[in-house]
């Protein structure tokens, strides 16, 4: 059987997670910093913020701009399932827009027709690496006051207008093992308000600012050392394994005459 997405583990991931395994700190540490760090440079954006998988990512991010009961969110229905998923957790409405025909991906005219005074956010998703109409989507955000998600789990490293998705609004990354990169499970936040920063950083751990001192209502979404080492690793690769995905994708097309 030929597997859709065998994730690319190699030698240096193997190694570098023994490392961490051997040092005993095996939970949120060093690693998850780093690989913050890192991954938010490679985005362009000013804050990372690593949860346990890329549907916590998505919740954090929708508490952290304040998406609550009876608000309405604009999302796409052309997506996994954790986007509306997320919306939902908030006992949010996921108000669904039309996609385009070339695209499939979110229709900035259909967004427009959706937008109510119940409206707070918008929840974009760069479907399969392609890159929705940011610049469409952005305008309407910009006139409408709403926030702007992107669910950037399938576009690690997709660029629009050559920025980096994910750092246009609030970026939200899944590292599941059939994504463009990997930590096994895993997802990040990016971000450019050191405010949501911070609210996400409170939000995926107890919402505790110091120990045992918790100021809000957060949950247990961290992501461990093992993980990150894993990731920073990945991250090295990842335009390397983008460019073999596009190399499969033009000799499958050529094959297939689409
Ligand atoms: C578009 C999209 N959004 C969200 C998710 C959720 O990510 P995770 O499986 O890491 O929770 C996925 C991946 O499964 C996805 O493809």
């Amino acid at each position: 059987m030929i597997p859709i997405a065998k994730p690319v583990i190699g030698e240096e991931e193997i190694a570098k997670v023994i490392e961490v395994l051997r040092s005993g700190i095996i939970v949120q540490g060093d690693r998850v910093a780093e690989f913050e760090k890192r991954f938010s440079t490679y985005i362009g954006s000013r804050h990372g913020i690593a949860v346990s998988n890329g549907t916590a990512a998505l919740d954090i991010a929708l508490k952290a701009i304040g998406v609550g009961e009876g608000d309405e969110v604009i999302t796409t229905p052309f997506t996994f399932v954790a986007t509306s998923n997320a919306i939902l957790f908030q006992r949010s409405k996921p108000v669904f827009a039309d996609i385009e025909e070339d695209t499939y991906n979110i229709n900035p005219d259909d967004v427009m027709e959706k937008i109510t005074p119940k409206t707070k956010a918008v929840v974009g998703v760069h479907l399969f690496g392609h890159p929705f109409d940011v610049r469409a989507i952005l305008e309407i955000c910009e006139d409408h006051k709403l926030m702007l998600i992107e669910d950037c789990a399938q576009a690690h490293g997709a660029e629009y207008n050559g920025k980096k998705v994910g750092s246009f609004g609030i970026g939200c990354f899944s590292f599941y093992a059939t994504k463009n990169m990997t930590t096994s499970e895993g997802g990040m936040i990016t971000c450019n308000d050191d405010d949501i920063a911070e609210k996400c950083r409170l939000l995926r751990s107890h919402g505790e600012v110091r120990k045992y001192e918790h100021v809000l209502l957060g949950h247990n979404m961290r992501m461990t050392n093992i993980q990150a080492a894993l990731g920073l690793v990945q991250l090295e690769k990842l335009d390397w394994m983008n460019e073999k995905r596009r190399k499969k994708c033009r000799i499958l097309r050529e094959e297939h005459k689409c």
